[in-house]
């Protein structure tokens, strides 16, 4: 065991885990945020995808050890970090997949949302190239992506109305 120092949706946490506990394992396992599926487990799904210090990253691929003192988000902390900028609910991006149908069984989903966060904290106006380079790493076995692709499109076009993706 070894305690690993992260700071995961913005607060300060102490964690006791495994050495070898992948930072998705610690998530899940250590700190109940089961919001980041366990997909492929190696790699190839996008399903585990956090954002660190704003960039996407594989959480199953990420050693704890990789990402102390850096800022670790999580699908929950999104709607966290919405009410924090004055929104409320869910985030623009969460809503615009919502009400896009942008799903199926879901499990892609917070993976999904994650990685589009990252491009529309990058990139204002992304086109639909943009959006599917930005999501090629994330797989969907259900809806085909096109809804996914107009759920992105439509929080770019939202955002600027509530302040926040
Ligand atoms: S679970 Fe991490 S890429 Fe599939
Ligand atoms: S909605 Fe089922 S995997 Fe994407």
């Amino acid at each position: 065991m070894r305690v690993f120092h992260l700071k995961i949706n913005g607060d300060s946490v102490d964690v006791a885990a495994p050495e070898h506990y992948s930072l998705l394992e610690i998530l899940r396992y250590e700190l109940g945020l089961t919001g980041s599926k366990q997909g492929c487990d190696k790699g190839d799904c996008g399903a585990c995808t956090v954002q660190v210090d704003g960039a996407p990253m594989l959480a199953c691929l990420a050693l704890p050890s990789m990402v102390e003192g850096k800022s670790i988000t999580t699908i929950e902390g999104l709607a966290v970090q919405h009410c924090m900028d004055g929104g409320e609910g869910a985030s623009v991006l969460q809503n615009a997949f919502d009400e896009a149908g942008a799903l199926q069984c879901g499990f892609c989903q917070p993976g999904m949302i994650m990685s589009a966060q990252a491009l529309l904290e990058h990139n204002d106006s992304p086109n639909r190239d943009d959006i599917k380079q930005a999501l090629s790493g994330n797989l969907c076995r259900c809806t085909g992506y096109t809804q996914i692709y107009t759920a992105v499109e439509a929080a770019a076009k939202n955002r600027g109305d509530h302040g926040s993706a």
